[in-house]
């Protein structure tokens, strides 16, 4: 059965634009990202939006639809009742290149300023052996899309421009918190998730868990974790002796 929705999807770019009215068909078992491409083949042939496998697993549709992040191929049209207008707009905390499409370079640039997987020398590839608890625990975190939509709806950058510099988000906190607990990880990252990647700022809301499409605990099984690790850390008796003899 189909019937006609109504849309309203944002258009614009270079920093300003406005939402556009649509009617558009809608057919059983269709999804927003559908109705998007129907858009574009009927009524607006230069609307832009990213996307690319159309099954959840590449992470290019984010996109908010009535005010919530989510991906366009996996929010189906019945999750909507028929009269509902869907407004649909671009990731907030990104800036807008054109219409549903932002520059989500801030991601890559935090990406990158996380130090790789760093083994203990003088083991070799080959030579790791993990106890099956381990690779379980970090399981959970590599199931990551890179959709950015938890870095999208934290509030700590969604409303503060001005926290970006010093704050990774938590998909970035999340892979710290995953290379930390790697038994052959020899990094120090504790200290620099507190101090480089802004863990602090972190509040604990769990936006960014609620809106993951993989369901990964993000709060609860890396940044508390996280969190736990840097505070044992700043307050074993040990390690503030440490500091204390060395620092001066
Ligand atoms: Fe997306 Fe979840 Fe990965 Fe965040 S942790 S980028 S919400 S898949
Ligand atoms: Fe932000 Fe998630 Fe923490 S939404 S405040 S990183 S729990
Ligand atoms: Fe790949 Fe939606 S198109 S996740």
């Amino acid at each position: 059965m189909s019937y006609k929705a109504k849309f309203k999807v944002w258009r614009g770019e270079g920093g300003e634009g406005r939402l556009e009215d649509f009617t558009v068909e809608v057919n059983e078992g269709e999804v927003v990202l559908d109705i998007i491409h129907r858009l574009q083949a009927t009524q607006a042939p230069d609307l832009a939006v990213r996307w690319n496998c159309k099954a959840g697993k590449c992470g290019s549709c984010s996109m908010e639809i009535n005010g919530k992040p989510r991906l366009g191929c996996m929010t189906r049209m019945s999750t909507f009742s028929e009269d509902e207008t869907i407004t649909v707009t671009p990731m907030r905390t990104f800036p807008v290149i054109k219409d549903l499409v932002t520059d989500v370079s801030y991601n890559y640039q935090k990406a990158r300023e996380v130090p790789s997987f760093t083994p203990p020398s003088g083991v070799q590839p080959g030579e790791y052996r993990m106890q099956q608890i381990d690779v379980e625990r970090s399981q959970e975190f590599r199931k990551c899309i890179e959709c950015f939509m938890c870095n999208n709806v934290c509030h700590v950058i969604r409303d503060h421009e001005e926290n970006k510099t010093n704050f990774s988000g938590p998909r970035f906190l999340m892979r710290i918190a995953e290379l930390d607990m790697h038994p052959y990880d020899v990094a120090d990252r504790q200290e620099a998730a507190q101090e480089e990647h802004g863990l602090g700022y972190c509040n604990i809301t769990k936006c960014c868990t609620e809106v993951c499409p993989e369901h990964i605990k993000i709060t609860d099984n890396a940044l508390i974790p996280m969190k736990e690790r840097v505070v044992d850390r700043k307050y074993d008796p040990l390690v503030w002796l440490g500091n204390k003899i060395f620092r001066r």
